[in-house]
């Protein structure tokens, strides 16, 4: 493994997730997601050309869908200091932005190199995330209803109190009933499972926990931010298709295994960034007010687990003058 980064390289990578938030808000509401994705994928690239970093991305976004991406394998940075393991996520909930709904942010994580769970050929990944205080009390085995009291118990809640995050797809139809059935309330959103996990994990959340499949590359993701506020998921690749299965196979990843937190990323001494582009519960879209764009991310280092909100005035004048991207 890598020699470790010095520099709070969060603060760095936040400046990468505010361009690519400024450049797909403007695409809020207007029902393209690939314009959206696209103008984010290219203001992120144009950003990472400005590190000075050596970064291989390991989880790049797209191809279950053939979105605009940066490429797994693709090199972004100077090419020189830290070597770095780098995720992104331009637009994480392309249908939110498109559709003008909720909780779609720009994400960014960067770890030494080799830390990162490479997810191959794996799309899906079933999740369970929880915050700190109830990392060691849940079991990606057990019944939901056992989960949901251990959970409960942990928070010093009854289950009736507690708020599980939910994709609203027809694969979690049984889950979905199996909470309502042990009494917990739910939050069912369509799109973005990585703000479903920062909720999980966010005591000022109303989210206690989130449940269901979701995409393997954002797993990774929220795994890095787990990593800076606490918390805990576990997980298992769960292939959505016979195609899918068969890629996994034949890669030699064990289906089976359940990966915690530290297997999704091994190194602490990893860093997030993420910047709100539709407004959200925990973090703002971007805002206009005349002269400026307001952007609101939040900042996360692993190893201290210090976590920052930056609200950026970007001066749209002075910036259209210097920059390469059209915001
Ligand atoms: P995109 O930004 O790629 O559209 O992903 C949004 C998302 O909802 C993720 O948050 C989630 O992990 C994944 O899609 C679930 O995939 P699917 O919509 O195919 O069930």
């Amino acid at each position: 493994m890598a020699e470790a980064p010095e520099r709070n390289l969060a603060l760095d990578i936040v400046r990468i997730t505010e361009a690519a938030a400024l450049a797909s808000a403007r695409w809020l509401g207007r029902g393209d997601k690939n314009a959206g994705d696209g103008a984010a994928v290219e203001a992120m690239r144009n950003s990472f050309g400005t590190l000075y970093i050596d970064g291989l991305v390991v989880i790049g976004e797209g191809e279950k869908d053939k979105a605009p991406m940066l490429s797994n394998g693709e090199r972004v940075g100077q090419g020189a200091g830290p070597l770095l393991d780098v995720a992104v996520d331009p637009v994480e909930g392309t249908s939110l932005l498109a559709y003008g709904r909720p909780n779609a942010i720009s994400v960014v994580a960067v770890a030494p190199r080799g830390s990162m769970f490479n997810p191959g050929p794996s799309f899906y990944m079933q999740k369970l995330v929880v915050s700190k205080e109830a990392r060691e009390v849940v079991d990606l085995d057990a019944p939901v209803k056992e989960n949901l009291a251990s959970v409960a118990g942990a928070l010093g809640k009854r289950i009736q109190d507690l708020v599980v995050f939910v994709l609203d797809k027809p694969r979690h139809e049984r889950l979905i009933e199996e909470i309502r059935s042990a009494g917990a309330r739910i939050q069912l959103q369509t799109d973005g499972d990585v703000a479903g996990a920062l909720m999980a994990v966010d005591p000022r959340s109303e989210v206690d926990m989130m449940m269901g499949t979701g995409g393997t590359p954002e797993g990774v993701l929220a795994a890095c931010a787990i990593k800076g506020m606490g918390g805990q998921i576990l997980a298992r690749l769960d292939p959505q298709s016979y195609v899918e299965k068969e890629a996994i196979n034949e890669a030699g990843i064990d289906i089976r295994e359940v990966l915690t937190v530290n297997d999704l990323v091994k190194s602490d001494d990893c860093f997030f960034a993420a910047t709100g582009i539709s407004g959200g519960e925990f973090l703002r879209g971007v805002r206009y007010s005349g002269k400026h764009a307001v952007t609101h991310s939040l900042v996360l280092r692993g190893k201290t687990g210090t976590l920052r909100y930056v609200e950026s005035y970007h001066n749209m004048d002075r910036l259209s003058k210097i920059s390469a991207v059209q915001y």
